[in-house]
């Protein structure tokens, strides 16, 4: 079996991955630092402890298409020679995003909010501990602004599921909770793309390399479907949250348009670092 075909499976398997665990993590950060009320508490912890769980199942599928990749065979999954080669720069990230899962289900089952919080940070070094950062000759800071740009991320994307205007959520509920997350996003989103931005300099090496190279220039798309986001992100700030206080059912409406399209720029933003990170690469030399 050709490594390259298996390079489609790796991507799938890596999107199911990046979704659950961010998900995961930003649902829970939405709990523990307000967004979300605390009578949902239980109820955003349940689906990030579930969120979590998947994440593990997609951290072995990874593991066992990495040994498929190496041996050639899908009898290569549980081949212990194979697994000596791929477990060892694998394990820090499977690891982490194990531990990340339990402490998330153990924050649902015991209702501790706080554990939640290690447990996103945890799910977000699990990116942080393999891939390109770690393949740098001196990773330096590069593996802590994946982490961090990870954990912002998990932020963003999970708020088209605590924002949505399901039928159950009140009108001033859902006005509180557009508030409170605007007020941490406007703080952390910017930090996204500064360490977004350093580490795309530091991986591709220079901006030459950035918008020559297929990695770079994917990046880049994926930096401009991040700034229509951020620009949707205003238009929520400035117009939205007037709307859903003066006339709540617009404002219910025009919320929902604005983060179903939110969601087709995250799963592109997704999509796209996938792609980089799977097809291509950081230019060498
Ligand atoms: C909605 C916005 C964004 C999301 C959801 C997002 C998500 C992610 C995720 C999940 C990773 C880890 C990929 C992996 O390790 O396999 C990552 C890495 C990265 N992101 Fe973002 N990101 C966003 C915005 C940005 C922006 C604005 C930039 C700036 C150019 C950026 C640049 C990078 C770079 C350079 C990496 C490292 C890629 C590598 O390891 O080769 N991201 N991002």
């Amino acid at each position: 079996m050709e490594a390259d075909s298996l390079a489609p499976w790796l991507l799938a398997v890596k999107l199911a991955l990046y979704t659950s665990a961010l998900l995961a993590a930003g649902l829970a950060l939405h709990a523990s630092l307000g967004v979300v009320e605390r009578d949902d508490h239980a109820r955003a912890l349940r689906s990030a402890a579930l969120l979590a769980g998947a994440a593990i199942v997609f951290a072995a599928l990874r593991l066992a298409v990495a040994n498929v990749q190496l041996g050639g065979s899908i009898e290569s999954i549980f081949d212990k020679a194979i697994l000596a080669w791929t477990w060892p720069t694998l394990a820090p990230s499977s690891i982490a995003i194990t531990a990340g899962a339990l402490a998330m289900v153990g924050a649902s089952v015991w209702r501790l909010v706080w554990l939640s919080v290690p447990a996103a940070v945890a799910l977000a070094a699990g990116f942080a501990l393999t891939g390109h950062s770690q393949a740098l000759e001196t990773p330096g800071l590069a593996p802590w602004a994946v982490a961090l740009h990870v954990l912002i991320a998990a932020f963003w994307i999970a708020a088209p599921i605590s924002l949505w205007p399901r039928s159950a959520l009140s009108n001033e509920a859902l006005e509180t909770r557009t508030q409170r997350f605007t007020r941490f996003a406007l703080l952390a989103v910017p930090l996204l793309f500064i360490a977004g931005g350093w580490l795309a300099l530091r991986l591709a090496g220079s901006t030459e390399a950035l918008v020559s190279s297929a990695y770079g220039q994917l990046l880049l798309v994926k930096l401009a479907a991040a700034s229509v986001a951020l620009a949707l992100g205003g238009y929520n700030k400035q117009i939205v949250t007037r709307k859903l206080r003066e006339t709540p059912d617009q404002g219910r409406r025009a919320l929902s348009v604005t983060l179903s399209v939110d969601v087709l720029l995250f799963g592109s933003a997704l999509v796209l670092v996938g792609i980089a990170t799977t097809f291509t690469g950081p230019p060498t030399g």
